[in-house]
């Protein structure tokens, strides 16, 4: 037979597998066994003007509590904007990140899901959250936790109005089909209270001690990682060289095992000290950062993305990247990553950028929508 009978009886060929609900290896291998990753996410910025004036028009729209469960807005990567539902929630593939907004006054009733969550107060006093029948304090720069299926409701008990954080991973629960979700019987909307309020970070207040109990371990020993104490480290830390790429970094740890303090969610705060140029590096693992104070720009695959104060970032997965601080002020960034899959299933590498000692060349400047 001539090549062009063949080429068109294997395209036929082709046509009828698609139908069959087959498919051809022999051309579909280098796009199954993908050279590296080759993410559906791309990097990007949200600026906090944006996120808090959609969320201040949701204020007028919604009360917590009634029409709403939760006010928030999240973050859909372009990339993934087109899957069904919602763009999968996802801000990287596998972790959703959203800003929440609470009135005083309201709560959010209580619900538990096997989709793990975690928080970082942006700011705004007098918020609570029940957890597993544990009362506990919101204060700005606090990194809450509630591991798969932790009962949790939030409540503004002062008199302002109260943001933060979330970051849960939606994506990847999505994607495995495992997530399940229940509410308190008889739309009851807080839970009751078992421990005394803020038992476990009272428990805490040394820092690198833990109590004899939690030799054993546990899901959630310590619910809020309070800023006070995660400064301080990050102060001792400071004393000494930086990480070439990270700066001064932190991460959340459970104190009874020293794994990471949320089950699935891995979570940091890092210190870029004024003036601070990191080297650039890639990893399997991807990350959402939340520019808790301070100002400068990251470089993702050779696009400077300039930050400030409350803006939103992503790196998805394998893309090459390196921090800098512009100011002559410490920046702190709080970031949450899915560092803890990707090692539990030895996906996890990293490399560092080895052209040009180690920066990239600035090709393009990304414009946030505003
Ligand atoms: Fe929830
Ligand atoms: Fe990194």
């Amino acid at each position: 037979m001539s090549d062009k009978h063949v080429n068109q009886d294997l395209e036929a060929l082709h046509e009828q597998l698609k139908k069959d609900h087959l498919g051809p290896l022999w051309s579909s291998i280098h796009q199954l066994n993908t050279l590296e990753p080759k993410p559906r996410s791309v990097p990007y910025l949200w600026k906090w003007s944006l996120i808090k004036k959609r969320l201040d028009q949701a204020k007028e729209l919604l009360t917590v509590g009634e029409e709403a469960d939760r006010r928030a807005v999240f973050l859909i990567n372009p990339g993934m904007a087109d899957l069904e539902p919602v763009g999968w929630g996802g801000a990287t593939q596998t972790l959703y990140a959203a800003v929440q907004a609470v009135k005083p006054g309201e709560i959010a009733p209580a619900h538990r899901h096997t989709t793990s969550a975690v928080r970082f107060i942006i700011k705004g006093h007098g918020a609570t959250g029940r957890v597993n029948g544990e009362k506990i304090t919101f204060e700005p720069g606090d990194y809450l936790i509630t591991p798969t299926l932790s009962w949790h409701d939030h409540a503004n008990e002062g008199d302002e109005e109260v943001y933060w954080m979330d970051c849960l991973d939606s994506p990847f629960t999505l994607y495995l089909s495992t997530c399940f979700t229940e509410f308190l019987p008889g739309n009851k909307k807080q839970q009751d209270l078992v421990v005394p309020d803020d038992y476990s970070s009272r428990r805490y207040q040394g820092g690198m001690t833990r109590p004899i109990s939690d030799r054993k371990p546990s899901l959630a020993p310590l619910g809020r990682y309070k800023w006070e104490l995660t400064q301080k480290g990050l102060e001792g830390l400071s004393d000494f060289d930086p990480d070439p790429f990270d700066g001064y970094a932190l991460e959340y740890i459970n104190p009874s095992t020293g794994k990471d303090a949320c089950d699935r969610i891995g979570a940091r705060m890092q210190m870029l000290p004024p003036g601070f140029k990191g080297k650039a590096h890639r990893h399997v693992h991807s990350v959402i950062y939340h520019v808790f104070r301070g100002q400068g720009y990251t470089i993702i695959n050779g696009v400077r993305f300039d930050w400030s104060q409350g803006d939103f970032l992503v790196i998805p997965s394998w893309a090459v990247h390196e921090h800098v601080n512009t100011s002559d002020e410490p920046a702190y960034l709080f970031s949450t990553n899915d560092l803890p899959i990707m090692e539990a299933l030895k996906f996890e590498r990293e490399e560092e950028y080895q052209e040009n000692n180690g920066h990239q060349e600035i090709k393009d400047v990304f414009q946030p929508r505003v």
